[in-house]
């Protein structure tokens, strides 16, 4: 079985066991939400759901009006039901690091108004500790004009390297749909407390967000290679 179809059962699963009739669904970003996307669609044709969906970033929204589902957002919706997401690595505590798409600001703040919030993901996100297995580090979203300080206040805190992300190499930096820049921080101790960490970095000024997930993230399903998901 391919990764995209690893991707495409724990998405499915996902939509069946959690999207109800009447609700408000928070729709996350990247690969493997394109599955839960269409899975939905297929749903409110077929079993005539209602269902408003608050997207988490410019490509949520593009998917929602693709597949012509109701559009909503925060103003009016301000309490999710469940929202469904991707990761880029999931720990044993449920510990998330996200970003990976550079979504990670408004994916956490849809994450934040949900009563519950489930990964989908293939097998290769499913890790003990991060870092085991996603090697591109903890994205951090800052205003632009601080991202020098903040990268060295993140190396001096915790240590480890810090690049600002661009998208082709010698381009300029990627923007997020919040006009603002993505650092990667690649951290060597995989043991720190990322409550802390999360709630530290957080606190220097002209950090936005961290893809840092602690403690929000309910369940995650990861497609195995088999073709079956595993729970957790
Ligand atoms: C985007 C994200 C994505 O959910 C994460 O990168 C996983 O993406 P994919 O499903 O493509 O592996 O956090 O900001």
């Amino acid at each position: 079985m391919s990764l995209e179809q690893a991707k495409q059962v724990a998405a499915y699963r996902a939509v069946d066991e959690y999207v109800m009739n009447n609700s408000v669904f928070g729709v996350g970003s990247g690969s493997t939400v394109v599955y839960a996307v269409q899975r939905l669609a297929e749903r409110v044709e077929t079993e005539n759901l209602k269902v408003t969906c608050v997207p988490t970033s410019f490509q949520a929204k593009q998917l929602i009006l693709k597949h012509n589902l109701t559009l909503g957002e925060l103003d009016t919706n301000p309490r999710i039901d469940v929202t469904i997401d991707g990761a880029d690595e999931v720990d044993a505590n449920m510990t998330l690091i996200k970003g990976g798409g550079g979504c990670l600001l408004q994916e956490k703040i849809v994450a934040s108004c949900s009563n519950k919030m489930i990964v989908i993901a293939d097998y290769t996100k499913d890790s003990s500790k991060l870092g085991d297995r996603y090697k591109k580090g903890i994205p951090i979203e800052v205003v632009p004009m601080a991202y020098v300080p903040i990268k060295n206040k993140v190396i001096a805190l915790f240590g480890g390297d810090v690049k600002l992300r661009s998208a082709i190499a010698k381009a300029g930096p990627v923007v997020t749909d919040n006009g603002n820049f993505i650092l990667d921080w690649l951290f060597t101790n995989q043991d720190l407390d990322w409550d802390d960490v999360n709630k530290t970095i957080k606190m220097i000024p002209g950090v936005v967000e961290t893809g840092l997930f602690v403690k929000m993230c309910q369940k995650a399903y990861f497609g195995q290679p088999e073709g079956n998901v595993i729970e957790r």
